[in-house]
């Protein structure tokens, strides 16, 4: 029993020592999906990069040409601007509430994703420790960490859309355009991934591209869709059919007339009554 105690103290102590080679960031580094720390995330970290993005792949950070700790990073100033507006908003002592903000404005900035440096900027700005803004970033999966394709493209795989036709749309978007999800097309006009419910089921099937939905698709409509993206010609954001919003396939059926009372109350009108 006792020899036994002994063997995992040596164990702890050997384990300890080795994790203490490598910085916070790989040490912190989790799972996604689990709150244990990843400590088959740090014992990967020096494989070679994954395949994926990072919002579905690997959480370990891994130096590239233009992402390291020495790259410099720094707001515009219509972002700085931007920036002391957010800030506003919170209590002097609770700046780092303002993280998520600060992080998106830097995924705008840089065009779809957060370099290493850019965190470290956010941290000095918002005086909190760039662990917890790696956390963050990490955590998220609107967050990415490489850089991705100009058009983000995510397809909605839940059940709505699936039994529509979601997997006919993503597999025809994998081969039209070369991509896999998860990845990015050859000429870099494209990142496609497959995500669960976007909230859009009643126009179901759906995808988001950057920050718009795209609804009530066919596979034609969607490569069409992707392909004016690409083309720079004009599209149609929302249902790709006659649909007006969410409105049923039938037309309008119900609050065809002005609704009959009782209505809201005024208030104004009672306290008039009252006071007189
Ligand atoms: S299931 Fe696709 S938007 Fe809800």
């Amino acid at each position: 029993m006792a020899r036994n105690v002994m063997n995992l103290f040596h164990l702890y102590k050997q384990t300890s020592s080795f994790l203490s080679g490598f910085n916070g960031f790989q040490i912190l580094s989790k799972q996604r999906g689990s709150n244990s720390f990843g400590v088959f995330s740090v014992l990967n970290c020096r494989k070679s990069p994954p395949s994926k993005s990072f919002s579905t792949g690997s959480l370990s950070h891994v130096d590239r040409e233009g992402n390291t700790a020495e790259t410099t990073f720094d707001f515009t100033d219509e972002n700085y601007e931007k920036i002391e507006n957010i800030l506003k908003k919170y209590p002097r002592n609770y700046k780092s509430s303002a993280v998520i903000a600060l992080l998106d404005l830097v995924q705008r900035q840089c065009g779809g994703w957060i370099p290493l440096a850019a965190m470290n900027q956010v941290a000095k700005i918002l005086e909190m420790p760039p662990i917890r803004v790696y956390e963050v970033v990490t955590f998220y999966s609107m967050f990415y960490r490489e850089p991705i394709g100009k058009f983000n493209v995510q397809v909605c795989c839940t059940t709505p859309c699936m039994i529509r036709g979601a997997y006919d749309i993503l597999r025809a978007i994998q081969s039209k355009f070369n991509l896999e999800p998860g990845g990015n097309s050859p000429d870099m006009m494209f990142h496609l991934e497959e995500v669960e419910c976007l909230g859009a089921c009643v126009n179901a099937p759906m995808m988001q591209v950057n920050d718009d939905y795209y609804e009530d698709l066919t596979v034609e409509s969607a490569i069409q869709v992707l392909e004016n993206l690409r083309d720079h010609k004009a599209v149609k954001v929302g249902p790709q059919n006659s649909r007006h919003q969410c409105v049923g396939i039938q037309g309008k059926t119900t609050l065809l007339s002005e609704p009959p009372g009782p209505y809201c109350r005024s208030l104004e009108t009672e306290q008039v009554k009252k006071a007189s």
